[in-house]
Protein backbone atom coordinates (compact mmCIF):
# COMPACT_ATOMS: atom_id res chain seq x y z
CA UNK A 1 0.00 0.00 0.00
CA UNK A 2 3.00 2.65 0.81
CA UNK A 3 3.51 2.15 -3.08
CA UNK A 4 0.41 2.89 -3.96
CA UNK A 5 0.96 6.69 -2.36
CA UNK A 6 4.67 6.64 -3.76
CA UNK A 7 3.37 5.51 -7.40
CA UNK A 8 -0.37 6.99 -7.63
CA UNK A 9 0.43 10.09 -9.73
CA UNK A 10 -0.88 11.83 -12.84
CA UNK A 11 -0.17 9.73 -16.42
CA UNK A 12 -1.18 8.88 -19.84
CA UNK A 13 -3.09 5.41 -19.92
CA UNK A 14 -1.11 4.61 -22.96
CA UNK A 15 -4.21 3.74 -25.41
CA UNK A 16 -1.56 5.55 -27.83
CA UNK A 17 2.37 6.43 -27.97
CA UNK A 18 2.69 9.67 -27.55
CA UNK A 19 -0.14 10.38 -25.49
CA UNK A 20 -3.00 12.28 -27.39
CA UNK A 21 -1.72 15.91 -25.38
CA UNK A 22 1.86 14.91 -26.38
CA UNK A 23 1.08 15.42 -30.23
CA UNK A 24 3.24 18.06 -31.68
CA UNK A 25 3.87 16.88 -35.24
CA UNK A 26 1.27 17.21 -37.54
CA UNK A 27 1.20 15.61 -40.86
CA UNK A 28 -0.38 17.47 -44.10
CA UNK A 29 -3.71 15.62 -45.33
CA UNK A 30 -1.35 14.80 -48.14
CA UNK A 31 1.24 13.35 -45.39
CA UNK A 32 -1.40 10.98 -44.29
CA UNK A 33 -2.49 9.92 -47.92
CA UNK A 34 0.74 9.01 -48.96
CA UNK A 35 1.28 7.51 -45.60
CA UNK A 36 -1.31 5.14 -47.06
CA UNK A 37 -0.04 4.61 -50.33
CA UNK A 38 3.19 2.85 -48.44
CA UNK A 39 0.62 -0.14 -48.04
CA UNK A 40 0.25 -2.02 -51.54
CA UNK A 41 -2.71 -3.82 -51.02
CA UNK A 42 -4.04 -1.97 -48.11
CA UNK A 43 -5.87 -3.65 -45.46
CA UNK A 44 -7.57 -2.07 -42.66
CA UNK A 45 -9.17 -2.01 -39.23
CA UNK A 46 -11.79 0.19 -39.44
CA UNK A 47 -13.65 2.70 -36.20
CA UNK A 48 -16.52 4.07 -37.26
CA UNK A 49 -17.44 6.49 -34.02
CA UNK A 50 -21.05 8.01 -33.37
CA UNK A 51 -20.55 10.63 -31.07
CA UNK A 52 -24.43 10.85 -29.35
CA UNK A 53 -25.96 9.81 -26.67
CA UNK A 54 -29.50 10.01 -25.80
CA UNK A 55 -28.61 10.95 -21.87
CA UNK A 56 -25.79 12.35 -20.20
CA UNK A 57 -23.74 9.59 -17.48
CA UNK A 58 -22.28 12.43 -14.93
CA UNK A 59 -19.35 10.04 -14.77
CA UNK A 60 -18.50 9.77 -18.78
CA UNK A 61 -14.74 10.95 -20.09
CA UNK A 62 -15.77 9.70 -23.86
CA UNK A 63 -16.22 12.09 -26.45
CA UNK A 64 -19.77 12.17 -26.83
CA UNK A 65 -22.49 14.64 -27.65
CA UNK A 66 -26.03 13.98 -25.87
CA UNK A 67 -29.48 14.69 -27.72
CA UNK A 68 -32.52 13.63 -27.65
CA UNK A 69 -33.45 14.09 -31.85
CA UNK A 70 -32.87 10.60 -33.19
CA UNK A 71 -33.45 12.18 -36.57
CA UNK A 72 -29.56 13.76 -36.13
CA UNK A 73 -28.42 10.15 -36.88
CA UNK A 74 -29.56 10.22 -40.40
CA UNK A 75 -27.43 13.34 -41.16
CA UNK A 76 -24.26 11.56 -39.72
CA UNK A 77 -24.99 8.58 -41.03
CA UNK A 78 -24.79 10.29 -44.83
CA UNK A 79 -21.86 12.13 -43.46
CA UNK A 80 -19.85 9.07 -42.51
CA UNK A 81 -20.74 7.55 -46.10
CA UNK A 82 -19.23 10.72 -47.71
CA UNK A 83 -15.94 10.18 -45.40
CA UNK A 84 -15.87 6.57 -46.53
CA UNK A 85 -16.53 7.58 -50.34
CA UNK A 86 -13.38 9.74 -50.28
CA UNK A 87 -11.45 6.85 -48.70
CA UNK A 88 -12.66 4.14 -51.42
CA UNK A 89 -12.14 6.68 -54.55
CA UNK A 90 -8.18 7.30 -53.42
CA UNK A 91 -8.07 3.48 -52.44
CA UNK A 92 -10.47 1.26 -54.59
CA UNK A 93 -8.97 -2.07 -53.37
CA UNK A 94 -8.90 -1.14 -49.81
CA UNK A 95 -10.09 -4.06 -47.38
CA UNK A 96 -11.83 -3.86 -43.97
CA UNK A 97 -10.32 -6.90 -41.78
CA UNK A 98 -12.52 -5.88 -38.94
CA UNK A 99 -15.28 -2.95 -38.10
CA UNK A 100 -15.55 -1.87 -34.37
CA UNK A 101 -18.28 0.50 -33.98
CA UNK A 102 -17.61 3.10 -30.93
CA UNK A 103 -19.16 5.98 -29.02
CA UNK A 104 -20.58 7.47 -27.96
CA UNK A 105 -23.78 5.12 -28.58
CA UNK A 106 -23.48 3.42 -31.69
CA UNK A 107 -26.84 2.38 -30.91
CA UNK A 108 -28.20 6.14 -31.01
CA UNK A 109 -28.72 5.45 -35.12
CA UNK A 110 -32.11 3.69 -36.07
CA UNK A 111 -31.31 0.10 -37.28
CA UNK A 112 -31.81 1.15 -40.98
CA UNK A 113 -29.08 3.74 -40.94
CA UNK A 114 -26.67 1.14 -39.20
CA UNK A 115 -27.57 -1.16 -42.17
CA UNK A 116 -27.47 1.83 -44.62
CA UNK A 117 -23.70 2.16 -43.45
CA UNK A 118 -22.94 -1.92 -43.24
CA UNK A 119 -24.41 -2.22 -46.83
CA UNK A 120 -22.19 -0.11 -48.22
CA UNK A 121 -19.13 -1.12 -46.88
CA UNK A 122 -20.12 -5.12 -46.37
CA UNK A 123 -18.38 -5.20 -50.31
CA UNK A 124 -15.04 -4.53 -48.81
CA UNK A 125 -14.90 -6.76 -46.04
CA UNK A 126 -12.03 -9.11 -46.07
CA UNK A 127 -12.62 -12.97 -46.47
CA UNK A 128 -11.69 -12.94 -42.16
CA UNK A 129 -14.20 -9.97 -41.57
CA UNK A 130 -14.76 -9.85 -37.70
CA UNK A 131 -17.09 -6.93 -36.07
CA UNK A 132 -17.79 -5.87 -33.12
CA UNK A 133 -19.79 -2.58 -31.34
CA UNK A 134 -19.89 -0.84 -28.14
CA UNK A 135 -23.47 -1.10 -26.95
CA UNK A 136 -25.94 0.52 -24.39
CA UNK A 137 -28.25 -2.09 -23.46
CA UNK A 138 -30.84 0.83 -22.61
CA UNK A 139 -31.14 1.60 -26.18
CA UNK A 140 -30.68 -0.65 -28.01
CA UNK A 141 -33.37 -2.71 -29.49
CA UNK A 142 -33.56 -6.41 -31.05
CA UNK A 143 -34.13 -4.56 -34.63
CA UNK A 144 -30.38 -3.31 -34.02
CA UNK A 145 -28.96 -6.57 -32.81
CA UNK A 146 -30.76 -8.21 -36.39
CA UNK A 147 -28.91 -5.51 -38.51
CA UNK A 148 -25.50 -6.31 -36.31
CA UNK A 149 -26.12 -9.87 -36.77
CA UNK A 150 -26.77 -9.81 -40.73
CA UNK A 151 -23.73 -8.43 -41.39
CA UNK A 152 -21.14 -10.81 -39.26
CA UNK A 153 -20.57 -8.00 -36.04
CA UNK A 154 -20.03 -10.98 -33.81
CA UNK A 155 -18.69 -9.24 -30.51
CA UNK A 156 -20.41 -6.70 -28.36
CA UNK A 157 -19.14 -4.62 -25.47
CA UNK A 158 -21.85 -3.87 -23.26
CA UNK A 159 -21.61 -0.59 -20.94
CA UNK A 160 -22.80 -1.67 -17.84
CA UNK A 161 -20.60 -0.06 -14.93
CA UNK A 162 -21.76 -0.94 -11.45
CA UNK A 163 -25.32 -2.68 -10.92
CA UNK A 164 -25.83 -1.07 -7.55
CA UNK A 165 -29.09 0.78 -7.51
CA UNK A 166 -27.49 3.68 -5.68
CA UNK A 167 -24.60 4.24 -7.99
CA UNK A 168 -26.76 3.88 -10.90
CA UNK A 169 -29.08 6.43 -9.21
CA UNK A 170 -26.21 8.75 -8.94
CA UNK A 171 -24.18 8.46 -12.29
CA UNK A 172 -27.43 9.22 -14.25
CA UNK A 173 -27.70 5.62 -15.67
CA UNK A 174 -30.64 3.44 -14.36
CA UNK A 175 -29.76 -0.12 -15.95
CA UNK A 176 -30.81 -3.07 -13.25
CA UNK A 177 -30.22 -6.68 -13.58
CA UNK A 178 -33.22 -7.60 -15.18
CA UNK A 179 -32.70 -5.12 -18.22
CA UNK A 180 -29.11 -6.71 -18.98
CA UNK A 181 -30.61 -10.30 -18.41
CA UNK A 182 -33.36 -10.00 -20.64
CA UNK A 183 -31.06 -7.93 -23.09
CA UNK A 184 -28.79 -10.53 -22.72
CA UNK A 185 -31.09 -13.63 -23.70
CA UNK A 186 -31.72 -11.98 -26.91
CA UNK A 187 -27.97 -11.54 -27.52
CA UNK A 188 -27.80 -15.11 -27.07
CA UNK A 189 -30.70 -16.18 -29.08
CA UNK A 190 -28.86 -14.62 -32.11
CA UNK A 191 -25.56 -16.75 -31.15
CA UNK A 192 -23.98 -14.37 -30.79
CA UNK A 193 -21.36 -15.15 -27.61
CA UNK A 194 -18.95 -12.94 -27.88
CA UNK A 195 -19.54 -10.18 -25.04
CA UNK A 196 -17.75 -8.05 -23.20
CA UNK A 197 -18.88 -6.03 -19.89
CA UNK A 198 -17.50 -2.32 -19.63
CA UNK A 199 -17.48 -1.66 -15.54
CA UNK A 200 -15.59 0.87 -13.51
CA UNK A 201 -14.69 1.01 -10.01
CA UNK A 202 -14.06 3.61 -7.95
CA UNK A 203 -17.30 5.44 -8.77
CA UNK A 204 -19.13 7.78 -6.03
CA UNK A 205 -21.41 5.19 -4.03
CA UNK A 206 -19.22 2.41 -4.13
CA UNK A 207 -17.75 0.49 -1.29
CA UNK A 208 -16.42 -3.09 -1.15
CA UNK A 209 -19.89 -4.67 -0.09
CA UNK A 210 -21.61 -2.65 -3.31
CA UNK A 211 -18.83 -3.94 -5.69
CA UNK A 212 -18.80 -7.98 -4.59
CA UNK A 213 -22.50 -7.26 -5.16
CA UNK A 214 -21.80 -6.26 -8.65
CA UNK A 215 -19.14 -8.70 -9.46
CA UNK A 216 -21.39 -11.44 -8.21
CA UNK A 217 -24.17 -10.39 -10.76
CA UNK A 218 -21.71 -10.57 -13.69
CA UNK A 219 -20.99 -13.33 -12.57
CA UNK A 220 -23.89 -15.54 -13.40
CA UNK A 221 -23.86 -13.42 -16.51
CA UNK A 222 -21.06 -14.92 -17.68
CA UNK A 223 -19.90 -12.45 -20.38
CA UNK A 224 -16.36 -13.60 -22.02
CA UNK A 225 -14.89 -10.33 -20.70
CA UNK A 226 -14.59 -7.67 -18.53
CA UNK A 227 -12.82 -4.49 -19.26
CA UNK A 228 -12.39 -3.32 -15.21
CA UNK A 229 -11.60 0.23 -15.88
CA UNK A 230 -10.33 2.77 -12.91
CA UNK A 231 -12.88 5.66 -12.81
CA UNK A 232 -10.86 8.87 -14.48
CA UNK A 233 -12.21 11.80 -12.93
CA UNK A 234 -10.72 14.38 -15.20
CA UNK A 235 -13.52 17.45 -14.50
CA UNK A 236 -11.06 19.93 -15.95
CA UNK A 237 -12.32 17.93 -19.90
CA UNK A 238 -15.55 16.53 -18.47
CA UNK A 239 -17.51 19.12 -16.60
CA UNK A 240 -20.30 16.68 -15.63
CA UNK A 241 -18.18 15.06 -13.45
CA UNK A 242 -17.98 18.18 -11.12
CA UNK A 243 -21.08 17.35 -10.06
CA UNK A 244 -19.96 13.95 -8.64
CA UNK A 245 -17.75 15.98 -6.17
CA UNK A 246 -20.25 16.34 -3.47
CA UNK A 247 -19.97 12.44 -2.88
CA UNK A 248 -17.05 10.48 -1.47
CA UNK A 249 -14.66 9.37 -4.44
CA UNK A 250 -12.08 6.53 -3.17
CA UNK A 251 -8.63 6.83 -3.95
CA UNK A 252 -5.19 5.43 -3.76
CA UNK A 253 -5.32 2.54 -1.30
CA UNK A 254 -9.22 2.43 -0.84
CA UNK A 255 -9.76 2.46 -4.83
CA UNK A 256 -7.29 0.06 -5.43
CA UNK A 257 -8.84 -2.47 -2.98
CA UNK A 258 -12.24 -2.41 -4.99
CA UNK A 259 -9.96 -3.42 -7.66
CA UNK A 260 -8.18 -6.47 -6.17
CA UNK A 261 -11.44 -7.52 -4.38
CA UNK A 262 -13.23 -7.62 -8.08
CA UNK A 263 -9.86 -9.62 -9.18
CA UNK A 264 -9.90 -12.37 -6.84
CA UNK A 265 -13.87 -12.56 -6.98
CA UNK A 266 -12.93 -13.04 -10.94
CA UNK A 267 -9.68 -15.13 -10.42
CA UNK A 268 -12.27 -17.40 -8.14
CA UNK A 269 -14.50 -18.52 -10.79
CA UNK A 270 -12.11 -19.01 -13.90
CA UNK A 271 -11.19 -15.54 -15.46
CA UNK A 272 -7.81 -14.42 -15.99
CA UNK A 273 -6.28 -11.43 -15.46
CA UNK A 274 -4.77 -9.70 -18.62
CA UNK A 275 -2.70 -6.23 -19.06
CA UNK A 276 -4.03 -3.13 -17.18
CA UNK A 277 -7.86 -3.73 -15.71
CA UNK A 278 -8.90 -6.35 -17.89
CA UNK A 279 -10.04 -9.92 -17.50
CA UNK A 280 -10.70 -12.36 -19.75
CA UNK A 281 -11.87 -16.41 -19.73
CA UNK A 282 -9.84 -18.84 -21.03
CA UNK A 283 -10.40 -20.04 -24.45
CA UNK A 284 -11.76 -16.20 -25.53
CA UNK A 285 -10.34 -14.63 -28.80
CA UNK A 286 -8.43 -11.92 -26.12
CA UNK A 287 -7.17 -14.46 -24.13
CA UNK A 288 -5.77 -16.26 -26.97
CA UNK A 289 -3.82 -13.02 -28.57
CA UNK A 290 -2.63 -12.25 -24.78
CA UNK A 291 -0.91 -15.81 -24.98
CA UNK A 292 0.48 -15.77 -28.49
CA UNK A 293 2.08 -12.26 -27.22
CA UNK A 294 -0.41 -10.55 -30.33
CA UNK A 295 -2.35 -8.51 -27.73
CA UNK A 296 -2.38 -4.77 -29.28
CA UNK A 297 -3.35 -1.66 -27.09
CA UNK A 298 -5.41 0.59 -28.85
CA UNK A 299 -7.62 3.95 -28.64
CA UNK A 300 -10.59 1.10 -28.40
CA UNK A 301 -8.45 -0.48 -25.75
CA UNK A 302 -6.96 -4.02 -25.92
CA UNK A 303 -8.03 -5.97 -28.86
CA UNK A 304 -6.75 -8.63 -31.07
CA UNK A 305 -7.01 -6.92 -34.19
CA UNK A 306 -3.62 -7.36 -36.81
CA UNK A 307 -3.95 -4.61 -39.57
CA UNK A 308 -1.29 -2.12 -38.97
CA UNK A 309 -3.25 0.47 -40.61
CA UNK A 310 -6.38 1.78 -38.19
CA UNK A 311 -8.87 3.57 -40.21
CA UNK A 312 -11.00 6.12 -37.94
CA UNK A 313 -14.41 7.53 -39.60
CA UNK A 314 -16.89 9.98 -37.86
CA UNK A 315 -16.45 12.86 -35.77
CA UNK A 316 -13.30 13.43 -33.42
CA UNK A 317 -12.30 9.37 -34.83
CA UNK A 318 -8.88 8.57 -34.34
CA UNK A 319 -6.74 6.88 -37.16
CA UNK A 320 -2.90 5.30 -37.04
CA UNK A 321 -0.61 3.62 -38.96
CA UNK A 322 2.69 2.85 -37.33
CA UNK A 323 4.35 6.01 -38.17
CA UNK A 324 1.19 8.29 -38.10
CA UNK A 325 -1.70 9.41 -35.85
CA UNK A 326 -4.52 11.46 -37.44
CA UNK A 327 -7.59 12.85 -35.84
CA UNK A 328 -10.94 14.47 -37.13
CA UNK A 329 -12.66 17.43 -36.31
CA UNK A 330 -14.29 16.93 -33.20
CA UNK A 331 -17.34 18.74 -33.50
CA UNK A 332 -19.99 17.87 -36.12
CA UNK A 333 -20.12 21.02 -37.68
CA UNK A 334 -16.75 21.62 -38.53
CA UNK A 335 -16.26 17.47 -39.69
CA UNK A 336 -19.59 18.04 -41.83
CA UNK A 337 -17.81 21.62 -43.32
CA UNK A 338 -14.35 20.00 -44.54
CA UNK A 339 -16.50 16.78 -46.13
CA UNK A 340 -19.01 19.33 -47.97
CA UNK A 341 -15.89 20.58 -49.60
CA UNK A 342 -14.76 17.13 -50.45
CA UNK A 343 -12.14 17.34 -47.90
CA UNK A 344 -10.68 15.19 -45.61
CA UNK A 345 -11.96 16.12 -42.26
CA UNK A 346 -8.76 15.75 -40.83
CA UNK A 347 -7.70 18.27 -37.77
CA UNK A 348 -4.68 16.88 -35.43
CA UNK A 349 -2.29 14.83 -35.98
CA UNK A 350 1.33 13.16 -34.96
CA UNK A 351 3.84 11.60 -37.31
CA UNK A 352 6.52 9.37 -35.05
CA UNK A 353 10.39 10.23 -34.71
CA UNK A 354 12.37 7.26 -34.32
CA UNK A 355 12.40 7.73 -30.99
CA UNK A 356 8.52 7.94 -30.41
CA UNK A 357 8.62 4.28 -32.43
CA UNK A 358 10.86 2.87 -30.12
CA UNK A 359 9.03 3.96 -27.27
CA UNK A 360 5.70 2.91 -28.48
CA UNK A 361 7.16 -0.25 -29.05
CA UNK A 362 8.63 -0.29 -25.26
CA UNK A 363 5.39 0.69 -23.70
CA UNK A 364 3.13 -1.07 -26.14
CA UNK A 365 5.19 -4.31 -24.97
CA UNK A 366 4.92 -3.26 -21.31
CA UNK A 367 0.95 -2.21 -21.15
CA UNK A 368 0.17 -5.86 -23.42
CA UNK A 369 2.81 -8.41 -22.04
CA UNK A 370 3.82 -7.33 -19.10
CA UNK A 371 7.12 -7.41 -20.51
CA UNK A 372 9.69 -5.65 -22.88
CA UNK A 373 13.28 -5.07 -24.90
CA UNK A 374 14.34 -2.02 -25.09
CA UNK A 375 17.83 -2.68 -27.09
CA UNK A 376 16.68 -0.73 -30.03
CA UNK A 377 15.65 2.12 -27.95
CA UNK A 378 18.94 2.41 -25.91
CA UNK A 379 20.92 2.11 -29.50
CA UNK A 380 19.03 5.68 -29.58
CA UNK A 381 19.95 6.93 -26.63
CA UNK A 382 23.46 9.00 -25.14
CA UNK A 383 25.18 7.28 -22.58
CA UNK A 384 23.88 9.90 -19.89
CA UNK A 385 20.26 9.13 -20.86
CA UNK A 386 20.86 5.37 -20.83
CA UNK A 387 22.14 5.73 -17.41
CA UNK A 388 19.15 7.78 -16.12
CA UNK A 389 17.25 4.97 -17.14
CA UNK A 390 18.83 1.72 -16.01
CA UNK A 391 18.91 4.23 -12.48
CA UNK A 392 15.23 4.61 -12.29
CA UNK A 393 14.66 0.63 -13.96
CA UNK A 394 16.82 0.11 -10.37
CA UNK A 395 14.25 1.46 -8.24
CA UNK A 396 11.70 -0.11 -9.93
CA UNK A 397 13.23 -3.72 -9.00
CA UNK A 398 14.22 -2.19 -5.50
CA UNK A 399 10.81 -1.40 -4.53
CA UNK A 400 10.02 -5.28 -6.47
CA UNK A 401 7.65 -4.08 -9.59
CA UNK A 402 10.24 -5.63 -12.08
CA UNK A 403 13.18 -7.62 -13.25
CA UNK A 404 15.43 -6.42 -15.51
CA UNK A 405 18.98 -5.98 -16.94
CA UNK A 406 20.59 -3.96 -19.57
CA UNK A 407 18.23 -5.16 -21.97
CA UNK A 408 15.13 -6.24 -21.03
CA UNK A 409 12.85 -6.19 -18.05
CA UNK A 410 9.64 -8.34 -17.18
CA UNK A 411 7.14 -6.89 -14.57
CA UNK A 412 6.53 -9.11 -11.37
CA UNK A 413 3.38 -9.60 -9.89
CA UNK A 414 3.52 -7.42 -7.43
CA UNK A 415 4.14 -4.72 -10.35
CA UNK A 416 1.33 -5.11 -12.22
CA UNK A 417 -1.01 -2.58 -10.57
CA UNK A 418 2.00 -0.06 -11.81
CA UNK A 419 2.04 -0.84 -15.33
CA UNK A 420 0.89 2.74 -16.27
CA UNK A 421 3.87 4.10 -13.82
CA UNK A 422 6.46 1.67 -15.32
CA UNK A 423 5.83 2.45 -19.06
CA UNK A 424 5.74 6.35 -18.09
CA UNK A 425 9.72 5.86 -17.37
CA UNK A 426 10.28 5.36 -21.35
CA UNK A 427 8.56 8.27 -21.87
CA UNK A 428 10.53 11.24 -23.18
CA UNK A 429 7.75 13.36 -23.79
CA UNK A 430 6.16 13.41 -20.59
CA UNK A 431 8.02 16.05 -18.50
CA UNK A 432 5.59 18.70 -20.55
CA UNK A 433 2.26 18.36 -19.26
CA UNK A 434 1.32 15.60 -17.48
CA UNK A 435 -1.53 17.56 -15.18
CA UNK A 436 -3.69 16.88 -18.02
CA UNK A 437 -3.88 13.07 -17.27
CA UNK A 438 -5.89 10.95 -14.41
CA UNK A 439 -3.79 9.21 -11.69
CA UNK A 440 -2.52 5.96 -12.51
CA UNK A 441 -3.82 3.95 -9.72
C1 LIG B 1 -17.03 5.21 -24.96
S1 LIG B 1 -17.93 4.40 -23.72
C2 LIG B 1 -19.07 3.66 -24.81
C3 LIG B 1 -20.06 2.73 -24.19
C4 LIG B 1 -21.53 3.09 -24.33
N1 LIG B 1 -21.75 4.44 -24.67
C5 LIG B 1 -22.19 2.82 -23.00
O1 LIG B 1 -21.96 3.64 -22.10
O2 LIG B 1 -22.89 1.84 -22.86
C6 LIG B 1 -16.84 3.08 -23.31
C7 LIG B 1 -16.59 2.86 -21.84
O3 LIG B 1 -15.74 3.83 -21.28
C8 LIG B 1 -15.82 3.71 -19.87
N2 LIG B 1 -15.74 5.03 -19.26
C9 LIG B 1 -16.45 6.12 -19.57
N3 LIG B 1 -16.09 7.16 -18.77
C10 LIG B 1 -15.14 6.69 -17.93
C11 LIG B 1 -14.38 7.28 -16.88
N4 LIG B 1 -14.52 8.55 -16.52
N5 LIG B 1 -13.47 6.49 -16.24
C12 LIG B 1 -13.29 5.22 -16.58
N6 LIG B 1 -13.98 4.61 -17.58
C13 LIG B 1 -14.90 5.34 -18.24
C14 LIG B 1 -17.16 3.05 -19.58
O4 LIG B 1 -16.90 1.81 -18.96
C15 LIG B 1 -17.78 2.90 -20.94
O5 LIG B 1 -18.56 1.75 -21.05
S1 LIG C 1 -20.95 6.28 -20.77
FE1 LIG C 1 -21.65 5.79 -22.82
S2 LIG C 1 -23.86 6.32 -22.79
FE2 LIG C 1 -22.99 7.28 -21.02
S3 LIG C 1 -22.55 9.38 -21.72
FE3 LIG C 1 -20.65 8.15 -21.96
S4 LIG C 1 -20.66 7.42 -24.03
FE4 LIG C 1 -22.76 8.11 -23.55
Amino acid sequence: MDLITKYNRPGPRYTSYPAYPHWDNKPSDQDWINELHQYRDLRVDLYLHIPYCQSLCTYCGCTRTISKNLDKGMDYTALLLKEWRLYKEEFPHLTIDSLHFGGGTPTFLRPEYLRAILDNLEGSFSESFSGAAEIDPRVTSIQHLNVLKDFGINRLSLGIQDFDPLVQKICNRIQPPEMVRSFLKDVRALEIENINFDLIYGLPGQSLSSIEETIGIVKEMKPTTIALYGYAHVPWRSKAQKSLERYKIAAGEEKRALYERSKELLLDVGYRELGLDHFALEGSELMSAYERGELKRTFMGYTAQKAPVTLGLGASAISSSPRTFVQNEKEVKNYSEKLARDKLPLFNGHILSLRDQACSQVIQSIMCQGKAEYENLFNLLGDIERETLLGELQELFEDGLIEYNAKSLRVLERGKPFLRNISMIFDHRLTKVQNQFSKTV
